[in-house]
């Protein structure tokens, strides 16, 4: 069989953070950096993973997988997890051999290892000569991630990851799996900025984070958050825990925001999104406790700049990136000054990213990605 070439980009989530495990409400984009996969198939059983990052390879069996622990490099987790989905279903008949590149940058909170599972899977698909529901393979990809890196998350950034579109926000309603594609206003893009902390989910905060906002749906009586609007569990306060409450209130106002922001971009009103951005981020302050001084520095300096019209925290959090909003013809201006500002305050220069809504996972035949300029 021929070489193909498979690509996953990597996700910013623009509103919507940890809505998704608690069957609530996203906004998010594929971006403009991703991971790719030269594939081919093999004879026999064997899988054959190179990491041209890491300048590393993996050989195993496809009758002998199992979840790779450390000291063993993980990162062939995110493939085999994908390769355990594709036997369940009766399709893994013989083993691959998948050369691995990427231009996410590692603990970013940009979904690295999401594009490194929606890429496998697209790199499956084609070796066996089937095709998977979209949905599917983006569950597939949530499964792998609880059972073989250990990561409790939702579908955000698998369908993010597949599903996203070209000059389109990606919405997700996590009860019902819908997905619809909002168009995303001209003259406007997104600019990405690692602050440089490592976010590593399989720290356990988490784990942690999702254990609170289930805990709040018992003692309400619901099966999730997404059964409870702000002013509902303000009512109900005094029946949680402090802790509890502040953990439920983050997710619950953000579904409450996202639905908002869906109002906001069909009347044109781009500024109402930007204001949301803002105000997610601070309940991620005040309530989820999920941001790090560098995130809050990063969002209180985009505030103060004209080309930006909403900043903040992408993704998990503890870490990562924040996501701004700005004003497409002014996008290197704002880069250059926020880079400046960062390292006037931590001696550091951070990675930027200007990214507008980019093209989901796909079967390669033109290059599309971007370099970061650091
Ligand atoms: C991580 C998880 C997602 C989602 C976000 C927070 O990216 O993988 O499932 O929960 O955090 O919104």
């Amino acid at each position: 069989m021929k070489e193909f070439e498979v690509l996953a980009p990597g996700r910013a989530e623009v509103l919507g953070n940890h809505t998704d495990y608690n069957e609530g409400l996203v906004l998010s984009i594929a971006i403009n950096v991703g991971t790719r996969i030269v594939g081919s198939a093999r004879e026999d059983e064997s899988l054959l993973f190179h990491s041209e990052g890491l300048k590393e390879s993996w050989q195993g069996s496809l009758s002998e997988m199992r979840p790779l622990k450390e000291p063993e490099a993980t990162w062939p987790n995110y493939i085999l997890g994908m390769a355990q989905g594709f036997r369940d279903l009766g399709h893994a008949k013989h083993g691959v051999e998948f050369r691995v590149s990427t231009t996410i940058p590692i603990g970013a909170g940009l979904s690295s290892s999401a594009a490194l599972e929606m890429a496998s899977g697209l790199a499956f698909q084609n070796v066996y000569g089937v095709t998977v529901d979209s949905l599917e393979l983006a569950k597939m990809g949530q499964k792998a991630e609880h059972t073989y890196a250990g990561v409790k998350c939702g579908l955000l950034d698998q369908i993010s990851v597949l599903m996203g579109k070209d000059k389109h926000l990606t919405f997700i309603d996590c009860r019902s799996l819908e997905v619809r594609h909002l168009s995303f206003p001209e003259g406007w893009t997104f600019v990405i900025i690692h602050s440089g902390v490592n976010h590593a989910l399989t720290g356990g905060e988490y784990n942690e984070r999702r254990e609170a906002c289930e805990e709040a749906a018992k003692i309400l009586g619901c099966a999730n958050l997404r059964d409870v609007t702000p002013g509902e569990l303000d009512e109900r306060k005094a029946e949680l825990p402090d802790l509890v409450y502040r953990r439920a209130m983050h997710p619950v106002g953000e579904t409450a925001r996202v639905a908002q922001s869906v109002s906001c971009l069909a009347t044109g009103n781009i500024e109402g999104l930007g204001k949301l951005m803002f105000d997610s981020h601070q309940s991620s302050i005040d309530y989820f406790e999920n941001s790090c001084e560098e995130l809050d520095f990063l969002v209180e300096q985009a505030r103060q700049q004209p080309q930006c019209i909403g900043a903040r925290l992408s993704g998990g959090g503890f870490g990562g990136a924040t996501i701004n909003l700005v004003r497409e013809d002014e996008a290197a201006e704002f880069a250059e000054v926020m880079q400046k500002r960062y390292q006037e305050h931590y001696g550091k220069k951070p990675l930027v990213l200007v990214s507008p809504p980019s093209m989901g996972a796909h079967l390669e035949d033109e290059p599309s990605l971007t370099t970061l300029s650091r």
